[in-house]
């Protein structure tokens, strides 16, 4: 079996690329968006393939790398039963298994730190049928025990949710073998937990004895300890728990919450696929007469102020025009951003989340443009 942690410092994650080495097959267990192209390297550096990307559970300190490690490997999105995420993917039941090669993952049922949330029990079966690892995600830690407060809300209260802890704790995970290899998400540094060891492994029964959150005698010492003193919550953390339920970027996220939920605005995101990353906008005036149109990018870019948005081919400048001033009057700020060199157009715009954006109707089979920082670091 193959097995390697990969950290972000940062906000101290630690991510896993596990798999069978002989029959050329890995998992990645809670993927890094920024790493993405780490665990591929990786993989192919072992002659393997990325089959199969498990998450512990819709996290709220980052936006994973799922989406990304699906639609670049075809592999299967794996998630506990009940996560609520809007892509597809398979639920995962507790006590259910995922075999790779020689490699078995099994499903462990740890609600608590979030309502759906699974620690994955990994065999290698060409060394022994006995479990090797557990990868404990955020449900017990190195030195704590996961924070209950960052998924409770509606019929999840803290209070129940670190009861429910208590209960995957004991019930689960304390029932495994001492020798276990223990692997969480995190390490100190984290806003997912107090107190943890800088040290990202443990063992079952090293923290069966030292973990102070496995001292406490009863459920209501564990509630009333964990729900005391937590730490401020992630910055976003709402943004990017909203981001990893629809598998989209934070930065298009937070665009569809401002222009969607706030502004009434309709937007168009059907690009939001890898590089071609740009919103559209919709005009909420359609043009009075066809003559206003504009056949191509190049003449409406010619034809605009250098202030004016990139309006797109099909659409009248008269009603990117409106949009445009009716966005700066609800107070959206943009930045102008040059996309001359790449594409022989006038100037582009950047949404206040870092979005390339195009405001007017778009033509229908109009040809999407991508990102133009992307574009250049692939093709200089
Ligand atoms: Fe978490």
């Amino acid at each position: 079996m193959f097995f390697r942690q990969l950290l972000v410092e940062e906000t101290a994650c630690a991510s896993y690329l596990v798999g069978c080495k002989t029959k050329g097959t890995f998992a990645v267990v809670d993927p890094r968006v920024e790493l993405v192209d780490d665990y591929l390297a990786l993989a192919d550096g072992q002659g393997a393939r990325i089959d199969a990307v498990f998450e512990t559970h819709l996290q709220a300190d980052h936006v994973f790398g799922l989406p990304q490690l699906v639609e670049r490997t075809g592999a299967t999105a794996y998630l506990p039963e009940g996560s609520g995420v809007e892509f597809e993917h398979w639920a995962l039941a507790d006590g259910e298994s995922v075999r790779l090669g020689n490699t078995e993952f099994r499903a462990l049922a740890t609600p608590g730190h979030a309502p759906a949330h699974h620690a994955y029990l990994v065999t290698d079966h060409a060394r022994s049928p006995d479990p090797w690892m557990v990868l404990t995600g955020d449900a017990l830690l190195v030195g704590d025990a996961g924070r209950p407060d960052l998924h409770a809300h509606g019929a999840h209260t803290v209070e129940q949710m670190a009861r429910s802890l208590y209960r995957s704790i004991t019930d689960k995970l304390l029932t495994l073998p001492d020798d276990l290899v223990l692997f969480a998400a995190h390490h100190s540094g984290s806003v997912c937990g107090r107190g943890l060891s800088p040290t990202p492994v443990s063992t079952l029964g090293y923290e069966r004895r030292n973990n102070k959150a496995l001292q406490f005698g009863s459920e209501e010492e564990f509630a009333s300890a964990l729900t005391a003193d937590t730490p401020p919550a992630p910055p976003e953390h709402a943004a990017i728990v909203a981001a990893n339920r629809s598998g989209r970027s934070l930065a298009l996220t937070q665009a569809l919450e401002f222009y969607v939920g706030k502004l009434g605005i309709e937007v168009n995101t059907d690009a939001d696929l890898g590089f071609m990353r740009w919103l559209t906008v919709k005009c909420p005036r359609r043009s009075r007469s066809s003559d206003h149109r504009f056949t191509s990018s190049t003449r409406t870019t010619r034809d605009s102020s250098p202030r004016a948005p990139w309006a797109s081919p099909g659409s009248s400048v008269d009603d990117a025009h409106t949009t445009y001033e009716e966005l700066l009057a609800k107070g959206v700020e943009f930045t102008e951003e040059p996309t001359e060199r790449f594409y022989g157009t006038g100037c582009g715009l950047r949404d206040p989340f870092g979005n390339h954006l195009r405001i007017g109707e778009p033509k229908e089979g109009a040809i999407e443009m991508p990102d133009p920082t992307q574009f250049a670091a692939e093709n200089t």
